[in-house]
């Protein structure tokens, strides 16, 4: 059966209130639509743990700190609900901007600590903007489940923090990033690469790995990430914006993988700026 459409917050709630009369369990799939691979696993998963599926799409205009990027990002809604189609959702909820800005709204949530490193310091008011609209559609779904992609691992902790510290009675779960076969993390910016340059980015994954099993080993930070920069430039890469061992529960900045840990990176290809992280066992 094809998934309603809803765009209002009072159709939602109508919904999800009689779900959980009828003791069932709500997942929420948070998104911004032009729906990969990646977000249907997150939704697979979420379909398996859960009775009732929400998939939420809103491209949320307080996350972008450049207004170009929000212009551009892609709106495909009507493709969106095709490929959800086979996956027997509940309801795919695409709220109209005054479902979550209404006139005079003035409340923003922030994480303090865990948004202020990596992609935080480039990005003034991203992890606010994202704090408050997934706040926001925490509230307005009553999900039970949240899912989240751990290709964006800075924001699942941000989030997870975020629930926890407000009391949203939501239980927020990571789910493996999804990769091409080369390694390469699926995203929607992949697509505005070339040929030549989803081959560059590709070569990332195995640096990655190549640091991390150094760290595991033993060695020490600084000597893995020199090498590995100089690779990756040599590849093709035309920035490294950051290469990073943090802690895999407070992101800590770590010398070597004394505990579990994320080797996190951000670099620039093709005039396009790619995040990944991968997990580092302790050495
Ligand atoms: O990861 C995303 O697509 C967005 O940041 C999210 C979680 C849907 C909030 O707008």
């Amino acid at each position: 059966m094809t998934a309603p459409i809803l765009r209002s917050l009072k159709d939602l709630r109508a919904l999800t209130t009689q779900w959980h009369r009828d003791d069932e369990t709500i997942g929420v799939v948070p998104t911004m639509g032009a729906l990969h691979a990646g977000h249907l696993s997150l939704v697979e998963t979420a379909k398996k743990e859960c009775d009732q599926v929400v998939v939420t799409i809103f491209v949320n205009p307080t996350q972008f700190n450049n207004p170009e990027d929000l212009d551009r990002y892609p709106r495909t809604e009507a493709e969106d609900a095709n490929i959800l189609e086979p996956y027997g959702i509940g309801a795919i909820y695409v709220p109209e901007a005054k479902e979550i800005y209404p006139d005079g709204f003035s409340t923003t949530v922030s994480v303090a600590g865990l948004a202020d490193m990596m992609e935080g310091p480039g990005r003034p008011g991203h992890f606010e903007g994202v704090a408050t609209v997934v706040a926001k559609l925490f509230l307005q779904t009553q999900a039970d489940k949240a899912y989240f992609g751990e290709k964006d691992y800075q924001q699942l902790l941000v989030v997870r923090r975020m629930a926890r510290d407000l009391d949203i009675p939501v239980q927020v779960i990571g789910c493996e990033t999804v990769r091409e076969p080369s390694g390469l993390a699926l995203s929607s910016r992949n697509a505005r690469l070339s040929t030549a340059g989803i081959e560059v980015a590709s070569k990332k994954y195995q640096v990655m790995q190549h640091v991390s099993e150094g760290l595991r080993t033993g060695q020490a930070m600084d000597s893995l990430v020199e090498q590995a920069q100089s690779v990756l430039l040599d590849e093709g890469f035309t920035e490294i914006e950051y290469m990073e061992l943090r802690c895999a529960e407070t992101l800590e900045l770590l010398t070597h993988a004394e505990r579990p840990a994320r080797l996190f990176v951000a670099a620039w290809v093709e005039g396009v700026r790619l995040i990944d992280n991968i997990p580092v066992l302790p050495a």
